[in-house]
């Protein structure tokens, strides 16, 4: 979608407004809002596979049952597609949270985005629908990716937990050590241009590092070879507006490296990649 640069500011504007308004932000530093009225569109969307053009539902034979009971990171790392991978996250019970969780939430967006963007688990209205930000944080994640030209048609957006953490609270680390492979393989399979990485749990976990978000923000990263940059959690947004704008300046920083024009010389390999 293409946003002339003057209705930018007006996006920005009112996706700041968005924050100000929200009476509601979220318990933990993730996960959205919980919100009861989740649209009968996004429910039927997840039914039918999202709008990530990956079908829900691939046939789950003995071997592909196996792996989402007890499959190893590695072998979890060799799915060869997007839709084998999905029907083996839907019914992935190799940590606890299958047992708490209404559904998965495997991803949202066009599998051949050049940008992927990941958070860092479900909330209770993407427990509900099966599809990633469509919270309050959502909406402004939305309103802000629209605001450097990407809508949610043009990006591949997913998490680093697939399965909501009860109350919202944060990811422990042996989910996240358990439900990464299923990242790490949306990332190869995608294979975005850039990644944008919303929030210390997704930076942390995509670069292996233990570094604050305020120092990641500073520079681009490199992903396995693409630029990967760190930004707010959008629902940190919601309960700290004046971090919208840095956060707008974090994207345009996306916008420059899909245009062309990005930074690569100032660009940094993660922890123990090179
Ligand atoms: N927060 C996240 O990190 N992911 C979602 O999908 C929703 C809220």
């Amino acid at each position: 979608m293409f946003v002339a640069p003057g209705d930018r500011e007006e996006i920005l504007e009112r996706a700041v407004r968005l924050a100000d308004s929200s009476s509601s932000p979220e318990g933990s530093p993730g996960p959205a809002a919980a919100t009861p009225d989740a649209p009968a569109a996004a429910n039927a969307g997840a039914m039918a596979g999202g709008k990530s053009g990956i079908p829900a539902g691939a046939h789950l034979d003995a071997g592909l049952e196996r792996l989402a009971r007890v499959g190893s990171q590695a072998e979890i790392l060799e799915i060869p597609d997007l839709p084998r991978l999905r029907a083996v996250a839907d019914a992935c019970q190799r940590c606890q949270l299958h047992e708490t969780r209404t559904r998965p939430v495997f991803a949202d967006g066009t599998p051949d985005a050049r940008v992927m963007c990941v958070g860092e688990a479900p909330g209770q209205r993407e427990d509900a629908t099966g599809l990633p930000f469509v919270g309050r944080a959502g909406q402004l994640l939305d309103r802000l990716l629209t605001a450097v030209g990407l809508g949610r048609d043009r990006v591949f957006i997913c998490n680093v937990l697939k399965c909501r953490p009860p109350g919202n609270r944060n990811p422990l680390p042996e989910e996240i050590e358990q439900c990464s492979p299923f990242l790490l393989r949306q990332l190869e399979l995608v294979d975005p241009a850039v990644v944008i990485a919303f929030g210390t749990f997704a930076a942390r976990t995509l670069l292996g590092s233990t570094e604050s978000l305020g120092r990641l923000r500073q520079r681009t990263h490199l992903y396995e070879g693409r630029p990967l940059v760190v930004t707010y959690h959008p629902a940190a947004l919601l309960r700290n507006p004046g971090w919208i704008r840095p956060t707008w300046e974090d994207l345009q920083r996306v916008r420059s490296i899909l245009d062309g024009d990005g930074q690569e010389e100032s660009m940094e390999h993660p922890e123990g990649s090179r």
